[in-house]
């Protein structure tokens, strides 16, 4: 079967790491006879400034058409200053939206090779592997009334709802639990419980399923103090499943323990298992062009992409264990470079990658 790749290269770096990707896409179909067919479009800055809309109707229609997206990333500076309904980030909401991509892994593990790499002590975050399940299309991000008034004595008021039904708190809660299943077991739902009504009702909701799931150990902690223990000790932690905006919040602190943003890849998968698949950095417009970004971020999304969606799961874990190899051969781009004496290019990184599928 032939799979429809859509690559959204958009701005920044973007265009860069998409195509590295695509290279090393390629190579899979050259030599383990995957089959797909690449569509390419419009999103983010590069939208807005060809259509005036961050997330045209054209890219929309082909991404419902496609069976997976990847997306390098949107937005900067150019940007900035743009009206809020058409931002490259109204584009990845609304997609994200759209499509019902309501379940995002963000896995956060430690390359042993880039063990220093960490700002924490090595004996803290080695081995490190964890799951953070963020519930991506709900809670604060979409919750209805929303925006900035003024009241009638002049005063200005900003405000947000957040909001969950019971079956959006019910379906990314069973993804927890499936996934904690496939790894060690051990689920940790995060929530606000002592604080926030909903919840409370999060909290609820995620207690009454884990009787369908005896072979997964259930803890419930306070957001807080997840924060707390992500950074005093990582490793108690395997699979974290929490709201959009907690899940926005602690999936970027879990980067920061693995020390290379660069390394991180993310899938958002609707109930279908079709997705979008995206590194975890950004646009990083101060090196757009000049062959300096990493990419194996998005590399390693391909292979999410290869296995949560198109069911190729030895593909996959061709994918991972090249960039694995080329990182224990030493290879490094300037962001993982850390004490290493020389760097290599975004395409040398790429080569290497393709060099070491086996
Ligand atoms: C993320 C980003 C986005 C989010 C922004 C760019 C809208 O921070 O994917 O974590 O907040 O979800
Ligand atoms: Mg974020």
């Amino acid at each position: 079967m032939t799979h429809k790749i859509l690559l959204l290269a958009g701005d920044g770096i973007g265009p860069e790491i998409v195509s590295a990707t695509e290279t090393v896409l390629t190579a899979l179909v050259e030599r383990f006879g995957f089959k797909c067919e690449f569509e390419r479009a419009l999103m983010g800055g590069c939208a807005i400034d060809a259509h005036g809309d961050s997330l045209p109707e054209a890219t929309l229609a082909l991404a419902r058409a496609a069976d997976a997206i990847l997306l390098g990333a949107v937005g900067g500076p150019k940007w900035d200053k743009v009206e809020r309904a058409i931002r490259p980030e109204r584009g990845l909401l609304r997609l994200r939206a759209e499509l019902d991509l309501f379940c995002n892994l963000r896995p956060a593990a430690l390359f042993p090779a880039l063990a220093d790499a960490s700002t924490l002590k090595p004996e803290v975050v080695s081995g490190l592997d964890l799951m953070i399940i963020r519930e991506l299309t709900s809670g604060i991000y979409f919750g209805q009334p929303r925006g900035i008034e003024v009241l009638a004595d002049g005063v200005r008021r900003g405000f947000n709802t957040l909001e969950y039904r019971d079956h959006e708190i019910e379906r990314i809660a069973r993804q927890g639990f499936e996934i904690a299943r496939k790894r060690s077991g051990r689920l940790c739902s995060v929530d606000k419980s002592n604080v926030l009504e909903v919840t409370e009702l999060w909290r609820e909701i995620v207690q009454g399923l884990a009787g369908e799931y005896p072979d997964v150990e259930l803890e419930h902690l306070y957001v807080d103090n997840a924060a707390m223990q992500l950074v005093r000790a990582p490793k108690q932690f395997d699979v974290i499943v929490t709201t959009n905006m907690f899940g926005d919040i602690l999936s970027d602190l879990a980067a920061m323990l693995t020390g290379s943003i660069g390394m991180l890849p993310s899938a958002s998968l609707n109930g279908q298992g079709k997705g979008l698949f995206e590194p975890v950095h950004g646009s990083a417009p101060d090196i757009a062009g000049m062959e300096l970004a990493n990419p194996l971020a998005t590399i390693l999304s391909a292979a999410m992409m290869l296995r949560y969606t198109l069911a190729e799961a030895d593909l996959a874990d061709k994918v991972e264990r090249a960039v694995a190899r080329v990182l224990a051969d030493g290879a490094r781009t300037a962001d993982i470079a850390g004490t290493a004496s020389s760097t290599v290019s975004t395409g040398e990184m790429t080569k290497a990658v393709v060099a070491a599928l086996d």
